[in-house]
Parts: structure tokens; C-alpha cells; sequence
């Protein structure tokens, strides 16, 4: 018998094909190969799969007819979380990003010199993700280049497509998470040569933590080794008013704390740079961005919940500067892409009564499926630099995805049999979990997934 060597999928099929077109393709045949994980067809109105693939021999295929109440979604794209910090997350909520790092993250943080605790905490953090559909992730980890080592590892082992970053920081952190500058920039050298040889799937980041905790010297040298390996840059930025008032009276030769990065090189060191939060930045700021093609990764949860304030996601979108959706775990508390999905859309509820009540402007629009969809998946895809990779399904981009399935045995989602297509999507995206996900895949690898049978 001959090895099959395809899997088709005949079905619901939805993605993004930009922020205002979201396709729902009702009866789709999408056909993986199976050794390469690359989407090798995506067919439009097939109306008998059968018939389809009559070109093909039918011992070389195994072919997966969806039910009504199935369908494949892209794989979400989380642009930025902490993996050490989801070992506290809910913990210490009440208080606002500079307290809360001294308080919770640092200490935490410093016990990773163990790579006992990096192994046992990273297992069980990127198992999580990647149940909750987060086939692709931006991680920070922690300054220790053992630690980080292991992430890597177990990313590898688990089979997510991932950023690993290592962090650095070598000024107005504790003494007992600290380092020295060129240690600093040596063991990010020594990561970056570790990382890259297990492509394709995981890439190091360079990642500074936060103008705060770093130095000139250390930035500039950060954008060198950044442009040496042509590896993507992330960090914080403008997230808290707190930390922007302290971060401008330590670089006080830059126009701002935007100002600060570019100034540093940080912001042309490579094609891929992006920056989480963003929430209070002023026209020039964000002008900056557009005009280096930075990124920014809008947190939600954590932007409520360190108090930190209400990113206008809509004022950047209109800007032209590259939007995905982050966790932020565990500023945000939700190890889950839908959690940010929800947190935006009411972010953007805020932003619009905000708009509405005080400024006058009641045309202001909320986000809607199409948008919160497009953010969470090809909207990533483009902060990362990976859009001719991932983000949807076109021909030739790898077969990352979800195949949900709202009638699941533990199935949050009550399907009454009234529904369209966009409203089982709408109520997945609002009250689906990761009991909705019979099975997620990354490059055609089946990593996760609630069904008791793996596909
Ligand atoms: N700014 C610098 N470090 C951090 C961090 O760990 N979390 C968040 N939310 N902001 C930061
Ligand atoms: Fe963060």
C-alpha cells in the first residue's frame, strides 16, 4: 500500500485575506502535504471533494470531511507573552507595572538560573498555549543564557513555531537579576548561535526588556548583534506613565521615549521590529513607527490590568503601522489568544464611548470579527515578518491551524441550529475555549487538541 502522503480537508474553511476581508469558504477542500506541512491547495465552491481530487491517486490521500458545526481557522499568533511569568499569573494584580515588576517579576524571574525550574515551568507554559491554539509565539524568557537554552529545547520538542528571546538587562534592575554589559551581549551572541541551527520553526529574538533596564551601550551593541545575525528585535514601550516619565529622564538627548529605540539603532537594526503596548504615544511616536516599519503588539488584558491605560488599536491601524494581538502573560493573566481577542474588543468598547461621550466623535468604530480575527492571525503574521509563511491559508504557506469543532464532549458553545457561518465563528470567538479545538497543527504536525481521537 502506498504511504498517504496528503491530508484534505472538505469543509468550513475561514481566514483573513486582509483587515477588512475576512473569507468564509463554505465548502473548501484545503489539501496539506504531509511531509513539508505546506498548504499545496486551497479550492473554492467544491461541491463534491470526490470529484476534486479525481487527479490524484486515491491511496496517496486521506481525505477529512468536516461536520456543520466544524471548521478550520489559522492558528492564532500571540506577538508577545513572558514564559517564565506564567508560573504566577493572576497573582498580584492589583498593582501597577513598576511595583508589579520589583514585587513579582524579578524575583521570579532570577529563580530561572535553575534549569530545573525553566524545564518543569516551560513544559507546562507552551503546552498550554498551544492547547489554547497559540500555534505561533513571540516569548520573552529571562537573562540566563542556560535557561533560555531549555526553551528552545522544549518549544522544539513540543512543536510550536516560536520567537525566543533572550532578556537583557544590565542597569536599574536588582542586584540579584542583573548583568554585566558585555556579559550581557556575549551570552545573547552565544543564544542567538544556539538558536539558529534549530530552525525553521524557532528563531531568536533580540530582546532588550525595556529602555529602563538598559544601557546605551548595551542597546547599541544589542542593534549590532541584531543586524550581524539579521535575527528580529522586540521590547516595551510607552506602556505606563510611570515608566515613561522615568525612561525620558534617563535618556534625556532623545525627543522621546520612541525617540530613545531609533536613536539607539534598535529601530533599523533589522526588517522585523516590534514593540508591545504602545498606549500612550503622540503623533510624532507613532509617525516613527510607521516611517521604520515597526510593529506593535497590542496587549489588552494587561494594559487593564497593570492599570496601565486603553491602547486606541484604531489610531495605529489608521496610521498604517503593523498591529498583532499579545497575551503579554502574565500582565495579562490569560494564557489564551481568545482571551486577547476579547480583551481588545473591549478595549475598543472603551475607546469608543471614550470617543462618543468625551471627544465627540460618535462615528468612531469599534472592532469587529472581521478586524479581532485578521489581529489575532494574519495581523501577527505581519508584525513578526511572517506573512508569507503564516496568517492564512494560502497556497504555499504553511498548514498552521485550527480545526474547531463546537460540538466537542466538553464543548463551552451551545449550537442551537439557527446559525450562519459567522455566528458559529462569533461564538467560538466569544465563548469557545480550548474545548472547542478538536485539533491545532503546526506545519501540518498535529501539537494539540481536545478530541479524544487525533485526527
Ligand atoms: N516592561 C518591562 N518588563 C516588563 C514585563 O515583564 N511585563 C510588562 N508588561 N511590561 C514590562
Ligand atoms: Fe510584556
Amino acid at each position: 500500500m502506498t504511504a498517504k502522503t496528503l491530508s484534505v480537508f472538505y469543509g468550513t474553511i475561514i481566514h483573513s485575506q486582509s483587515l477588512t476581508e475576512l473569507e468564509i469558504i463554505e465548502n473548501g477542500l484545503l489539501i496539506v502535504d504531509r511531509t513539508s506541512g505546506v498548504i499545496q491547495r486551497l479550492e473554492r465552491n467544491v461541491s463534491n471533494p470526490e470529484d476534486a481530487l479525481k487527479d490524484l491517486d486515491a491511496s496517496t490521500y486521506e481525505l477529512h470531511k468536516m461536520s456543520p458545526h466544524q471548521f478550520l481557522l489559522p492558528g492564532f499568533i500571540d506577538t508577545h507573552a513572558h514564559a517564565p511569568q506564567y508560573v504566577f499569573a493572576g497573582s498580584g494584580m492589583e498593582l501597577q507595572l513598576l511595583d508589579w515588576l520589583n514585587a513579582n517579576v524579578f524575583p521570579v524571574e532570577s529563580s530561572f538560573a535553575s534549569t530545573d525550574m525553566a524545564r518543569k515551568s516551560y513544559t507546562k507554559v507552551v503546552s498550554r498555549f498551544l492547547r489554547n491554539g497559540t500555534t505561533t509565539c513571540s516569548w520573552f524568557a529571562t537573562i540566563h543564557l542556560e535557561a533560555c537554552k531549555v526553551l528552545v529545547d522544549i518549544i522544539r520538542e513540543l512543536g510550536q513555531r516560536a520567537y525566543v528571546g533572550k532578556v537583557n538587562m544590565d542597569q536599574n534592575s536588582p542586584d540579584f537579576y542583573v548583568e554585566k554589559t558585555q556579559e550581557s551581549l556575549d551570552a545573547t551572541r552565544a543564544f542567538i548561535e544556539y538558536t539558529l541551527p534549530h530552525g525553521p520553526l524557532v528563531t531568536p529574538v533580540v530582546t532588550p526588556r525595556f529602555a529602563i533596564t538598559c544601557s546605551s551601550t548595551l542597546m547599541k551593541g544589542l542593534s549590532a548583534l541584531a543586524s550581524e545575525y539579521k535575527v528580529p528585535i522586540q521590547t516595551h514601550l510607552c506602556e505606563n506613565h510611570n515608566e515613561i516619565n522615568f525612561t525620558c529622564s534617563l535618556f534625556p538627548d532623545s525627543k522621546h521615549y520612541t525617540g530613545i529605540y531609533h536613536d539607539h539603532g534598535l529601530f533599523t537594526a533589522s526588517e522585523n521590529v516590534y514593540m508591545a503596548h504602545c498606549v500612550h504615544m503622540d503623533d510624532d511616536e507613532i509617525a516613527l513607527l510607521k516611517e521604520n516599519n515597526v510593529g506593535i503588539s497590542h496587549c489588552a488584558n494587561s494594559n487593564f490590568s497593570l492599570q496601565s491605560g486603553v491602547c486606541d488599536v484604531r489610531r495605529f491601524l489608521e496610521s498604517g503601522v503593523k498591529v498583532g494581538l499579545g497575551t503579554d502573560v502574565a500582565g495579562g493573566y490569560a494564557p489564551s489568544m481568545l482571551d486577547a481577542v476579547r480583551s481588545s474588543f473591549f478595549a475598543s468598547k472603551v475607546q469608543l464611548m471614550r470617543h462618543r461621550d468625551e471627544l465627540n466623535k460618535p462615528d468612531y468604530k469599534v472592532l469587529g470579527t472581521t478586524e479581532l480575527v485578521y489581529l489575532a492571525t494574519m495581523g501577527g503574521a505581519r508584525v513578526l515578518g511572517l506573512q508569507d509563511t503564516i496568517g492564512n491559508f494560502e497556497q504555499g504557506k504553511a498548514f498552521d491551524a485550527l480545526f474547531v469543532d463546537l460540538d466537542l464532549a466538553n464543548s463551552p458553545v451551545d449550537v442551537m441550529g439557527h446559525e450562519n457561518k459567522t455566528q458559529l465563528l462569533e461564538k467560538f470567538i466569544f465563548n469557545g475555549s480550548d474545548q472547542s479545538l478538536a485539533h491545532v497543527f503546526v506545519q501540518g504536525r498535529r501539537v494539540a487538541g481536545a478530541a479524544s481521537v487525533p485526527l
